[in-house]
């Protein structure tokens, strides 16, 4: 990419301002990224509430962010598995009862690289059940919420939309032909990223305010492989995190806390935002290139509709 907008050392919390008073929801914040997010938003002085499916591990993150924060931090969490639709309506009437603004949902929490083919409780395979269609799920119960508050929706993507086959495979969603714990990852992901920029036109033709902005980690040392990969997966990975090809959770929190918290004149919808050098997997965090394939508007309209059916939610946009 060219110059970077927010200068050499790229887009850092530095640039955060006045989020006091602000209320951020993160999905899967117990770990990795999402819990360097929160402990970003939280020393600034916002509000974070924590969707995550595992009530210890959030009690935990809870305890260590009021030990570094003191005891009035303002950390809570709301039990959700995005594995279950049932589990994710559960958690969005919670959100609607609890919290009367949301000026981001981060959609941060994924599995990724599961080795064998499985399902989730509504019988998706599992990377895209959780990964896409409890978010799409999710994102659609509350967008009222975040309408009213003039908010955002972040989607937390990955480098892996362009790898893979690079489209969704509409004839077979499971996978049950070719499963492939990498290809079928990038498939989730990518989906994520499509109904992110679809949402954005279906926004803008409903003449309504909620901005959607997309990004991505790059390549942090974060849990993500050592709890949903394979062992081959996971060796590599814990290699690879010992070299300068791996960044810190830390970092890799700063595409979406930019993305959540940025003002709206220095951010594209239409965007890729995330760590800018060496291939785009570390670095200064900016602006990075997108392949056109992940802005299909024939592929995006289609997976629409298929995500409507499938978790039998219908948006009112
Ligand atoms: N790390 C990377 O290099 C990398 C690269 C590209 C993209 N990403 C993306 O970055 C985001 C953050 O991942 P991370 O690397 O920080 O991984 P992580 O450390 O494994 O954190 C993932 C979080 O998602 C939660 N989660 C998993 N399944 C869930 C479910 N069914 N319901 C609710 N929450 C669930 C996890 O909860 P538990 O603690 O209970 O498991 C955890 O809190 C993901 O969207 C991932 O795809 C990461």
């Amino acid at each position: 990419m060219s110059m970077n907008k927010f200068g050499k050392q790229g887009w850092t919390p530095d640039r955060i301002e006045d989020v006091q008073g602000k209320t951020y929801l993160i999905t899967g914040a117990n770990t990795g990224a999402g819990f360097q997010a929160a402990r970003i938003l939280l020393e600034k002085g916002a509000e974070v509430v924590m969707l995550n499916r595992n009530k210890e591990k959030s009690r935990e993150a809870i305890v260590e962010l009021e030990k570094e924060f003191g005891p009035s931090t303002k950390i809570s969490f709301i039990e959700m598995d995005l594995s279950e639709l049932d589990s994710v309506r559960k958690a969005a009437g919670e959100v609607l009862k609890t919290v009367p603004k949301i000026d981001a949902l981060i959609c941060n929490a994924a599995i990724a690289q599961v080795p064998k083919q499985t399902f989730t409780k509504d019988g998706f395979e599992s990377q895209l059940g959780v990964n896409h269609y409890g978010h799409f799920l999710l994102c659609g119960l509350l967008f009222e919420r975040i309408e009213e508050s003039n908010g955002r929706i972040v989607v937390v993507g990955s480098e892996g939309y362009k790898m893979g086959i690079k489209t969704i495979q509409f004839d077979d969603m499971n996978w049950d032909k070719n499963y492939h714990p990498m290809n079928t990852y990038c498939h989730s992901k990518l989906a994520q990223m499509m109904f992110a920029y679809e949402l954005q036109d279906r926004i803008k033709a409903a003449n309504k305010n909620t901005k959607v902005y997309v990004c991505h980690p790059g390549s942090s040392a974060t849990s993500l492989i050592k709890n949903s990969g394979g062992l081959r997966d996971r060796i590599i990975f814990g290699l690879m995190s010992m070299t300068p090809l791996v960044q810190s959770a830390e970092k890799g929190a700063y595409p979406e806390v930019m993305c959540a918290t940025e003002a709206e004149e220095n951010l594209n919808q239409k965007a890729y935002y995330g760590p800018t050098g060496r291939m785009q997997w570390t670095g200064p965090v900016g602006e990075c290139k997108l392949e056109p394939h992940a802005q299909d508007k024939t592929v995006a309209a289609k997976l629409w509709e298929v995500s409507e059916n499938e978790t039998n939610y219908e948006w009112n946009l």
